[in-house]
């Protein structure tokens, strides 16, 4: 009987397909080489440049965290960040703190002194974010005297580096609060920028007025291919081929370009002057640019979101991708021919 049960459990497991879960599986060892810096061996050390003293780099998965790593965690984020907690519309609340700090698939790059003491780290989680891929920034904080050194530029290079490794992630996300400015400054330098998912002010109910006190910040690091002609962005492509045998020659208005623009590809229509002669895209002409562009960017969100839904079934895919490409085709020609 115990057999029997045994195996129905086994047959029943299922396989981890999902790249982010795979990744997040991994022991420390295995995820540091595949993900975090595959063809580095020399990482773990750290030089502050100021004073040549060394520091040590370990990765560690907060399962495996030291209670005495952790509580040293803690009080550098109680040190460097509490002001800015209490201040916001969060709190400070340190049980709630530390039991996020525990979260099961976050992993805490520790740096370290030579009698083992925590000086800083930053913990990271790849996941998805509304949909989106990507390897999210819980915290980064280093004590007062190694802040300014270029540690935290390194920290987050790292970050980086897990996201260019660990397809289909394309960005590095954070969270920051708008009263910590020097931090936000600190992002903006890098490169990081407010992403689209940031929450706006908005009015409420009553009067009253939601005002965001913290950004969601992120960063690309890794290009899209271009994929075959099945999803959204490749739409874009075939009706700009489309609308070259036009032959436009005006200048695109602005709103409508920014329609255009998908959510991390950019469809570029080119518009080729044709001697003193401008020429005008018809309203039928634009109508059918925009029409496209909407319904690429649907079909593009509806596979972001659908992508542990319809992993198995990429027929099904297919084949609500290839519908929209057809019909539009169609639009942009009568247009023309009118
Ligand atoms: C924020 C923090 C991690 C930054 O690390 P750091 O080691 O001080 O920053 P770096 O020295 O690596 O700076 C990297 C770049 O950002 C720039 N930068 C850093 N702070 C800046 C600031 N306040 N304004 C403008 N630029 C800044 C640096 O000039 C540097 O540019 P460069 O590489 O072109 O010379 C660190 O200061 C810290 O721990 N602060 C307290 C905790 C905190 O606020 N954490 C963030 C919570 S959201």
């Amino acid at each position: 009987m115990k057999g029997f049960k045994l195996k129905q459990n086994v047959k029943r497991r299922r396989a981890v397909t999902n790249p982010i879960e795979r990744a997040n599986r991994k022991d420390d060892e295995t995820f540091t080489k595949e993900h975090l810096c595959p063809s580095s061996s020399t990482w773990a050390e750290w030089i502050n440049p100021k004073t040549q003293d060394k520091f040590s780099l370990s990765l560690t998965g907060s399962g495996k965290l030291s209670n005495e790593d952790l509580d040293a965690c803690f009080r550098l984020v109680e040190e460097t960040s509490r002001a800015d907690y209490e201040s916001s519309s969060v709190g400070w609340k340190p049980s709630k703190k530390i039991t996020e700090m525990k979260s099961p698939e976050l992993r805490y790059i520790l740096v370290k002194d030579i009698t083992g003491a925590v000086r800083g780290f930053t913990s990271l989680m790849p996941t998805y974010e509304e949909g989106e891929p990507v390897v999210y920034c819980y915290e980064i904080h280093l004590k007062p005297e190694l802040q300014g050194t270029g540690l935290g530029r390194t920290l987050m290079e790292f970050l980086e580096s897990v996201a260019i490794n660990t397809p289909p992630i394309e960005k590095v996300m954070l969270t920051c609060f708008l009263s910590n400015q020097k931090a936000f400054a600190f992002y903006k330098k890098l490169g990081f920028e407010k992403d689209e998912i940031s929450p706006e002010p908005r009015k409420l109910r009553f009067g009253k007025e939601f005002i965001p006190d913290y950004v969601i910040m992120s960063k690309i690091v890794k290009k899209q291919q271009p994929a075959p002609a099945k999803d959204g962005s490749s739409i874009g492509r075939v009706l700009a081929r489309e609308i070259e045998h036009i032959n436009p020659t005006r200048t695109i208005p602005e709103a409508i370009t920014k329609v255009l623009s998908g959510r991390q590809s950019t469809t570029t229509v080119v518009a080729e002057t044709d001697g003193d002669s401008a020429q005008t895209l018809s309203g039928g002409a634009i109508a059918g640019i925009v029409i496209g562009s909407i319904a690429g960017r649907i079909t593009r969100s509806r596979r972001l979101h659908t992508t542990t839904a319809l992993r198995d079934i990429p027929e099904k895919r297919m084949a609500t991708g290839h519908a929209p490409v057809i019909l539009i085709i169609i639009i942009v020609r009568a247009v023309h021919r009118s």
